[in-house]
């Protein structure tokens, strides 16, 4: 027993040397010609969720694919490192809940980004071009929360940037939703459109100083929304693919909603006195689940049909020219709040593990050789938690759906879903896995009063799958983390899907604590 512990405790020791040492050689071939193409697309990469994948991997994921541009929710350190020398171009936000320090203490402005952006800001380092200072302030959800203290923090920002001596090359923007402008009901084309009544005058101040400063607007607009808001919407015009319905707006003719949106902000620029100002659209995307109109299926039509609306330059009918975009988004978040919908879990081009959900042509190249996926990717063991079929009095069976669903994510069971076709058994089953899976697979989690069982048999049916969660080592005291390449040559611990990663000070006593609970 304590000789194997010290083999143990050995071959742990290597791989914190082979982990630490293999990290700075990687090609730089392909960066090379990676940078010279200009035009690109951009994504969003939030990152509420359960179990984050390791940043570095996601980032070698979007190099793979071609991603140009990344939009970053916070300054979160493991993804800011990652990016480093990766030649992706980076907005990075100041989420919400700093507006009010950042709005009344310019040290505190100071103070972030130094750590958060300047840090990073150097030749070699992260090519962050942008933060955006809170995330849609505006929007009519939030009543008028941020309405006031959006401008001075947007300044307390931009001048800390300068004071930084980066002003030049990072300007300071603030990402609002589409809400906060629209075209009367009585004569609704994009040309009639402007600034909604109570946010009026802070927007305009806030697009005054932006113009000032040579910094972009950025709006967030999603035709999902317009459709899942209203069913007399002409679904065609969701898309980009030709409309039965066109617009017509004098001389103008618009064959989908994005085209029209856009424009509608365009007019209200222009009334206010800015028709020149940059736009950046800073999230548009298509959910995958959760909704009748959440499917696969429309997501690829939509998210292709944007990224070549992007890609042919045309613009839009008012403003022609490149559209600048970041799609919403990388991956599925399963953390998000479902207070706006079912489908806010599944936004996703890849799925919650790294694996693309269709396949996309990012990059123009006309080539269909589909997404590369996040690699490294560790799973916890296959097995699932089912209602046990032997059970016969499936009484309290909905107050433990309920349970199970309300400390998971059971959106995909909704109307219109991938798995809104399930039995009350199959209901039952699938939300004990969804609960078990995000509490790390312990015996003791799939109880349910006795309803439920382990299963090592997939029971996923047709598009209503079941997921294994990835791993995932919970940190107890900072002297263990999860790495994720196997070195080569050491497959002693391969059957377990878990390889961890000691500092060398661990006594061999708690590295068998630790290791008979990571490695069941
Ligand atoms: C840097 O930004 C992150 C995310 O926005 C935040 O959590 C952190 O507190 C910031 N650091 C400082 C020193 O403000
Ligand atoms: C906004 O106001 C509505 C109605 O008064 C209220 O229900 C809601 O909770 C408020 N939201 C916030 C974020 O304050
Ligand atoms: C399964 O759950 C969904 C979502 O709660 C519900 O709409 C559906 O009616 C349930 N099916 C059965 C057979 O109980």
């Amino acid at each position: 027993m304590k000789k194997s512990l010290t083999f143990i405790f050995l071959l742990i020791s290597i791989l914190v040397t082979r982990s630490l040492s293999s990290s700075s050689s990687s090609s730089d071939d392909d960066d090379e010609t990676y940078k010279k193409n200009d035009i690109g697309v951009g994504v969003n990469w939030g990152t509420m969720t359960s179990h984050q994948l390791p940043p570095e991997n996601v980032v070698e994921m979007m190099k793979e694919n071609g991603f140009k541009k990344v939009k970053l929710f916070e300054a979160e350190k493991r993804i800011m490192e990652a990016l480093i020398g990766s030649g992706i171009e980076v907005m990075v936000a100041i989420p919400n809940f700093m507006l009010l320090d950042m709005s009344r203490d310019s040290s505190y402005a100071d103070y972030w980004v130094d750590v958060n952006v300047t840090k990073y800001a150097y030749p070699g380092g992260v090519d962050i071009k942008y933060v955006a200072v809170g995330n849609e302030p505006f929007l009519k959800a939030y009543n008028a929360t941020y309405l006031q203290i959006t401008l001075p923090a947007l300044k307390n920002v931009q001048d800390a940037l300068n004071r930084a001596g980066l002003g030049h090359q990072i300007k300071a923007t603030v990402p609002l939703n589409a809400d906060i402008y629209e075209s009367p009901e009585s004569n609704p084309v994009p040309s009639a459109g402007d600034f909604r009544p109570g946010i009026k005058d802070q927007t305009i101040q806030i697009i005054q100083y932006l113009y000032a400063n040579d910094a972009p607007f950025t709006v967030n607009i999603y035709p999902f929304l317009s459709l899942y808001g209203n069913r007399y919407f002409p679904m065609d015009f969701a898309f980009f693919d030709g409309s039965k319905n066109p617009v017509k707006d004098g001389s103008y003719v618009y064959t989908n909603v994005f085209d029209a949106n856009y424009d509608t902000l365009v007019a209200s620029l222009r009334k206010a006195g800015y028709p020149e100002m940059k736009i950046i659209v800073g999230e548009i995307g298509w959910p995958t689940d959760g909704d009748i109109n959440a499917n696969i299926k429309n997501a690829k039509r939509f998210m292709q049909g944007v990224i070549n609306h992007v890609l042919s330059s045309k613009g839009t009918p008012v403003r022609t020219g490149p559209l600048e975009i970041y799609l919403f988004s990388l991956l599925d978040e399963n953390k998000k709040s479902v207070a706006p919908g079912s489908f806010e879990t599944h936004w996703g081009i890849f799925e919650y593990d790294g694996k693309p959900k269709y396949e996309l042509d990012i990059s123009g190249s006309k080539k269909d050789k589909g997404l590369a996926p996040v690699v490294g990717v560790q799973y916890m063991n296959r097995r699932w938690c089912v209602l046990n079929p032997k059970v016969k009095d499936l009484e309290g069976i909905a107050k433990e759906i309920d349970y199970a669903c309300s400390l998971s994510d059971c959106t995909s069971l909704g109307y219109g879903s991938s798995c809104n076709h399930l039995s009350l058994a199959g209901n039952a089953s699938y939300a004990f896995n969804m609960y078990y899976q995000l509490q790390a697979q312990n015996a003791w989690d799939c109880e349910f009063s006795g309803l439920a069982i382990v299963t090592s048999e997939d029971p996923s049916v047709g598009e209503c799958h079941f997921p294994v969660m990835i791993a995932d080592v919970k940190c107890y005291n900072g002297n263990h983390r999860r790495i994720d390449q196997y070195p080569k040559g050491l497959k002693f611990l391969e059957t377990h899907k878990l390889w961890i990663l000691l500092y060398p000070t661990e006594t061999a006593g708690l590295v068998r604590v630790r290791l008979a609970y990571a490695l069941p």
